[in-house]
Parts: structure tokens; sequence; C-alpha cells
């Protein structure tokens, strides 16, 4: 009998017991890329993580009510089953997971989940709601589909803050990894939200990731004032409606006035009436700061086939 006392130590113990060959680190077994559908790129570049990774690829799909704080917004978000699973499948997923509301939410279920200071700011003032309604759905795919890894991206900086703090504070054994940004050749974030907008206000939504990265060419060139990063994200580009820009701690996604950790500068504007987030990593190598800006797709985005 082994006595361990760390949460770790239990699950690698457990897991030796099952496997006792043991050895060097296999794949988990289980990998699991929650999703609301409507798949992009950004969506195959987790599933293609996870299948590098993961013995079994479990894909989640469904348009969780509870995260949309405008019932609207929730009515009008893009849905295609029969592409997303023709996508998914190509994309190797093993199990597409699709609950109705039923199997999600029990009408007679209490329990909530409150992510605390960590949503407090940015999306968590912007959505009142939004943020806890992803941590209760989050938490229920975490907690019932058994996966060991699962993979978010970074565009929702905030939301993987979270979760990650989420599951570091109820002692998940699941491993949270973060994966890149994936853009528009042009350097537009990919959101399935991109095909709400007309070309005209596409081309506007430009002013998003080209103000982000002229703060982060800043933030290359030496400039850790998180205002004067903000100012360059902004400055001349008023065709968009600012709501916020900030520099976030990416431990705590607590607010920052220097770039002096790995962050992330997060911005949510309004192009018309869509509202877009994005942002870029700043994390810290050995040779000093890296900025994440994501990755641009070479040509155009499967979204508008
Ligand atoms: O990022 C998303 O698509 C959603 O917020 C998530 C994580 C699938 C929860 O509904």
């Amino acid at each position: 009998m082994r006595i361990v006392s760390s949460f770790s130590e239990a699950r690698s113990a457990a897991m030796e017991a099952y496997h006792p060959s043991g050895g060097e680190e296999g794949p988990a077994p289980i990998g699991l890329v929650p999703t609301m559908g409507f798949l992009h790129e950004g969506h195959l570049s987790l599933i293609s993580r996870a299948r590098r990774e993961c013995k079994v690829v479990t894909m989640s799909l469904y348009v969780n009510p509870r995260q949309f704080n405008v019932s609207s917004d929730f009515d009008r978000y893009p849905r295609s089953f029969e592409r997303d699973c023709q996508l998914a499948a190509e994309a190797g997923v093993d199990i597409l997971f699709a609950p109705s509301t039923s199997e999600m939410y029990e009408s007679t279920e209490s329990t909530a989940i409150h992510p605390g200071r960590v949503a407090r700011i940015m999306e968590g003032t912007r959505r009142p709601g939004h943020l806890e309604g992803v941590a209760l759905v989050v938490t229920k795919l975490l907690a019932g589909l058994g996966a060991q890894r699962t993979y978010f991206g970074r565009k929702d900086a905030q939301q993987l803050t979270m979760i990650r703090r989420m599951a570091r504070d109820l002692r998940f054994p699941i491993e949270i990894v973060g994966c890149p940004t994936i853009r528009e050749s042009d350097g537009l974030a990919l959101s399935s939200r991109n095909t709400l907008m007309s070309a005209n206000e596409r081309e506007t939504a430009l002013d998003i990731s080209r103000g982000l990265w002229a703060a982060a060419l800043a933030a290359e060139g030496g400039e850790l004032s998180a205002e004067d990063l903000r100012r360059a994200v902004t400055a001349d580009r008023d065709r968009v409606g600012w709501e916020y820009v900030e520099l976030a701690d990416q431990e705590d996604a607590s607010l920052l006035d220097t770039l002096d950790r790995p962050s992330f500068l997060a911005a949510a504007a309004w192009v018309g009436d869509v509202r877009l987030i994005d942002n870029v990593f700043f994390d810290m190598g050995s040779d000093g700061l890296a900025v994440d800006r994501g990755i641009l797709l070479e040509g155009p985005s499967l979204l508008y086939r």
C-alpha cells in the first residue's frame, strides 16, 4: 500500500497501479475539446493538438444558454450541426458529445459556480453572468466526461485564466492546455461571430488586431507602461467602438500598470452590432519577452465555405 498526501500523487499512484508497466509518460487517455460548434480552424487546431497528445479525443458541442447575458445574442449565434459533425469527424474526433439542455441542466438543480475575483473585471463587468455561465458548463464537462487533458484557445484569454484557476482551486485532476489564437490571413482573429459581419464591417474590424499588433511591436521595442500600450491599440482607430483595452496578469487576470510578468493585452470592441474580443499574449522566456500574436491562416477560412 502507498500512502500519499497530495491529490496529484494519489492520481499518479492510481494510474501506476492501473498501468503497472509505467515508464515514460505516454499519451493522456482522454482529451476534451469543449466547443459551441460552428467550427473553424481555431477549433480544428485544438482537435489536432488533442489528437497528437491523447488516445481518445472527445469534443463537446453545446451552445450554452447560461453564458449569453443577452438572449438575442444566443438566438443568433451561428449553428450548423451537420457541418460540425463532418468537420469533427475529418479532424479525428472520436466522440462528439452533443447534449440537450435537459441533459446539461436539471430543472431542480441548485449548484452555482462563482469564479470570484478573476471574473469581476473586463468580460465579467461588461457581460454580467457570462463567465459564471462558462464556469458552470465547463465544470460539468470536466467533472462528467473523464478527460485528463482539455484544450482551450488563448483567444478567450480571461476565460482561459478563469478555467485554469478554477481547475486548480477545485483540484480537478485535469490539465488545462491553452493554444494559440488562429487568425484569418489579414489578422482578424477567428470567431464564429465573424460570419455576422458585412464585408465593410469585417474590414473595419481589422482595427482591433492591427491595434493589438501595434502595441505588441511597442512592447517588443521596450514599452512597459500599460497606459502607453493601451494607447497604442486605440490611437487613430476610432471606427470600432472600443469597450475596453486592458493589460492583465495571465495568472489571475488582475489588471496591471506595467508589463513585468506573463500577461495579455485584451480588447473588446463593437463593430456595428457585433461584439468582438481579441488579445496578444506576453510570455516571459529565458530570452525575455516573447509575444504570442497567434497564427495566421494562409488562405480563406472555412468559416465562409
Ligand atoms: O469558448 C467556448 O466556445 C465556450 O465558452 C465553452 C468553453 C465551450 C463553454 O461553453
